[in-house]
């Protein structure tokens, strides 16, 4: 696999109908030509994806929205110009030039203009948008550098366009509409209040899966391997917890305890933006620690604090709400 700042390379590859991996200011994608179904049907199998889970399509910018959706509610041009190119999908009804299996045959679309100089140059060569989901594999955490792409999938594909670390690390918000009322179906990288700057209150339908635990089986969303609580209180749980090697991830507040072999401090300064950034790179970096659990503690419950929380949730294998 070739690693590299060549946007050439990566436009050779992607019109030779391969999947590459792309960066972004969020995270690292999967990507193909969104009119090649073969090369689409190579992300699914590669990612491990089902088949009626949707890809966002990514284009260069606001005026080529017009091509790919249609009836576009007043607020969704708004946020649109307000922060595209960025961290925000929309989900909107889609033209008939969008092929059905990039929207897992729903009528709508989910599309973006990613913030990452290197791909938007890309995109800029390219006579067509890219289809991306994130570039790891199904239910595993996202990657946000091209050493995690290429650790995940070395043998797969053929070229990672190498971008450096992803300025956010998470992945974007995601808006659609009922009745051309705004519904945050996955919260993300731009945070809610700067979405309600914009167009006022947004409704809030994210989904945190709560699964059934039993042992050997993993809450299967942006996991790490090694299993991952998240709680109230770190210091009393790790306190009372048997395990004797142990993994802290915590906010800005080191946690004295023996029991502790290692712990990450997402900001030292308290900053939720760095925190956010650092998410997941930390949870790879605790994963290959390989201790016997990883503990998190929740974050403040505002701006990026939300999104980090959602992902611990979904992480973490106690699944608390
Ligand atoms: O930040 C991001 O959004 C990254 C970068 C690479 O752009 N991409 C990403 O893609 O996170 P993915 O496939 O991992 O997550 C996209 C989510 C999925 O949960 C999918 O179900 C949802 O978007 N989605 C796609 N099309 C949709 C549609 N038409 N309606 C509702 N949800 C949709
Ligand atoms: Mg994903």
């Amino acid at each position: 696999m070739e690693k590299s700042t060549n946007v050439n390379n990566a436009a050779y590859w992607l019109e030779k109908n391969n999947v590459i991996a792309i960066p972004t200011e969020t995270v690292y994608g999967l990507a193909a030509n969104i009119f090649n179904k073969e090369a689409i049907q190579s992300i699914y199998k590669i990612k491990g994806r089902p088949s009626n889970n949707p890809l966002i399509v990514h284009i260069k910018s606001v005026k080529e929205l017009y091509k790919y959706a249609s009836d576009i509610p007043v607020k969704a041009n708004l946020l649109a110009n307000a922060f595209w190119p960025g961290p925000l999908t929309l989900v909107l009804n889609k033209t008939e030039i969008v092929p059905n299996y990039i929207t897992s045959n729903k009528e709508t679309v989910a599309i973006r203009v990613p913030n990452h100089l290197l791909t938007l140059k890309l995109l800029e060569q390219l006579d067509f948008p890219i289809a991306a989901p994130s570039a790891n594999p199904s239910n595993r955490i996202s990657a946000t550098t091209a050493e995690h792409v290429e650790n995940y999938f070395q043998n797969q594909i053929p070229f990672v366009l190498d971008g450096g670390a992803c300025k956010n690390g998470l992945e974007s918000t995601i808006v659609g509409f009922e009745m051309d009322e705004p519904i945050v179906y996955r919260v993300g990288a731009l945070a809610i209040e700067r979405i309600e700057t914009v167009i006022g209150k947004v409704t809030i339908k994210n989904k945190v899966t709560s699964q059934v635990i039993v042992p050997g089986m993993f809450s299967k969303h942006y996991s790490p391997l090694t299993p991952f609580y998240v709680v109230n209180n770190p210091e009393e749980f790790i306190k009372e917890s048997l395990q004797q090697n142990i993994v802290f991830i915590g906010f800005n507040e080191r946690i004295e305890n023996a029991k502790i072999k290692h712990q990450f401090l997402l900001s030292e300064k308290g900053n939720i933006t760095e925190a956010a950034s650092n998410l997941y790179k930390t949870l790879f970096l605790a994963d290959e620690l390989q201790p016997e659990i990883i503990v998190s503690s929740f974050f403040p419950e505002e701006d990026l604090g939300i999104t980090i929380n959602d992902r611990l949730k979904r992480a973490s294998i106690n699944n608390q709400n």
